[in-house]
């Protein structure tokens, strides 16, 4: 058994995810595209499924029975303007737009408002990246750490408000 040629060692670093993952990054900010840019482009990929919606909210729902109690008393439209107005300002506040929305949102999440225990974002988080996951055809582990990246500052401010 002959020792592995160099070039075989030199493919070994060069297949290893990290640097993969750090040369995707690279090419994404090479071509002028952010991470939050890259984002809206698998959302608007996700609003083109139809069940996307009714998808994210059984399984954010299905989280725990203290999350599907909050929701009692909601209707459908309403749902939906949570989980669609939800999305759209967290990741416009990602584009750099004004925050007022998220104050707002923290404000009525808030203990005094809806009382949404902070630890429950994270599940939010979760149930929004396995569907995410489900309806976007270009899904890639690269692209969960994106949507979680872009999406971390806005849930930070509207749990701030706590
Ligand atoms: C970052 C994550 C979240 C975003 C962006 C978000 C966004 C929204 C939006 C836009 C609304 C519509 C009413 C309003 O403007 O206040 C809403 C309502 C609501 N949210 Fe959230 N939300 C998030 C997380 C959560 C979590 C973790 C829960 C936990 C149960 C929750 C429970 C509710 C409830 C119960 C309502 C009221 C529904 C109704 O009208 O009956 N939200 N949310």
């Amino acid at each position: 058994m002959g020792k592995a040629p160099d070039g075989y060692e030199l493919l070994k670093v060069l297949c290893s995810p990290k640097l993969i993952k750090d040369a995707n990054r690279e090419v994404a900010t090479m071509s002028g595209l952010t991470d939050a840019d890259i984002v809206f482009q698998s959302y608007g990929r996700c609003n083109s499924s139809a069940t996307f919606y009714d998808d994210f909210y059984e399984a954010f729902t299905g989280k725990s029975p203290a999350i599907a109690e909050k929701f009692v008393n909601t209707n459908m439209t309403r749902q939906q303007v949570m989980l669609r107005g939800g999305i759209k300002w967290l990741l416009t506040y990602a584009l750099g737009m004004l925050d007022a929305k998220l104050q707002e949102l923290g404000k009525s999440h808030s203990r005094g408002g809806l009382n949404i225990l902070p630890e429950w974002y994270d599940l939010w988080v979760e149930a929004l990246m396995e569907t995410v996951a489900k309806h976007d055809p270009k899904y890639t582990t690269e692209l969960d750490d994106q949507w979680r990246r872009v999406m971390k500052p806005g849930i930070d401010l509207i749990k701030s408000h706590y």
